[in-house]
């Protein structure tokens, strides 16, 4: 079976990319360095030609144009994605996103998602929430002279390295034509994970809870990140997978 990852040079790409070739499977890792670019169009149809499953764990390479990327790139895959007959249309989305809409980040993941979903290809959504690897990012994309300001909301984090793990399951398994929503198997308030991180790190930026300062341009005070009934739990607790990764980075 052919299987394309758009995507497939970044954080989860990378993963899943290794997982389903572990098992054999023929992997194309679509990337604009690989010569597969979602947003032209460009080696799309002869990557996808013979393929049965595709999964777009792609990002938008500029933050502030994600809504004109997920709406292109998304247009362009179902097209190609239509015409090489593929059977399983998986996108990796977030936890929350039909929620969360007056972000712009999460209304381009929404659209990503609806067209998909009216795609009339074989889909599944896989929501995840917030990767352990993104704690660090959101402690600096949220700090003021010096000081961490994060939003007390509800999260449950997972590891990059889980959701590649269920990203590989889906992909060898029949469309649901729904969502699955993953999750990490503990819940914190924002605030307190990313303190423990930094302090695990060894970084001394004081972290303060401000319910004023919204995530990503909306104001989430609740548990709208966190799944009330995830579909899959991953294992890896917080703690194992910092003392993983930094074994990982000692042996690099
Ligand atoms: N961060 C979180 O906590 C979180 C939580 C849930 C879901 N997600 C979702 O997870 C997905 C993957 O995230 P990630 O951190 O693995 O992303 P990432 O490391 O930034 O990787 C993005 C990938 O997209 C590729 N790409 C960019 N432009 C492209 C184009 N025009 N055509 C084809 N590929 C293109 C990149 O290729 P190059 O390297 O060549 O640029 C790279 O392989 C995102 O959609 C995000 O919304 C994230």
């Amino acid at each position: 079976m052919k299987i394309i990852v758009i995507g497939g040079t970044g954080m989860i790409g990378t993963q899943l990319v290794s997982n389903l070739r572990l098992h054999h499977y023929e992997v194309i890792a679509a990337a604009p360095a690989n010569g597969i670019n979602s947003v032209t169009g460009e080696g799309l149809a002869d990557a996808l030609s013979g393929a049965e499953v595709i999964v777009d764990v792609s990002n938008a390479p500029v933050y502030n144009e994600s809504l004109q990327f997920f709406e292109t790139s998304g247009n362009n895959l179902v097209e190609a994605a239509r015409k090489a007959g593929v059977k399983h249309y998986i996108v990796l989305s977030i936890v929350g996103t039909p929620q969360l809409t007056e972000s712009n980040y999460f209304r381009a993941k929404a659209n990503q998602e609806s067209i998909v979903r009216n795609s009339g290809i074989p889909y599944t959504i896989v929501r995840a929430t917030q990767f352990f690897e993104f704690l660090g990012t959101l402690a600096d994309l949220y700090t003021q002279e010096g000081i961490i300001h994060l939003t007390p909301a509800t999260v449950q984090p997972i590891s990059s390295a889980d959701v590649a793990f269920e990203l590989a399951k889906t992909a060898l398994s029949a469309p649901l034509n729904g969502i699955k929503n993953i999750a990490g198997p503990e819940r914190f308030i924002l605030p307190e994970i990313v303190a423990r991180y930094l302090q695990k790190i060894g970084d001394s930026r004081k972290v303060i809870t401000d319910d004023k300062i919204g995530y990503d341009g909306v104001f989430v005070n609740d548990a709208r990140l966190s799944p009330e009934f995830p579909d899959w739990v991953a294992a890896q607790t917080f703690d194992s997978w910092f003392a993983e990764s930094s074994a990982k980075s000692l042996n690099a």
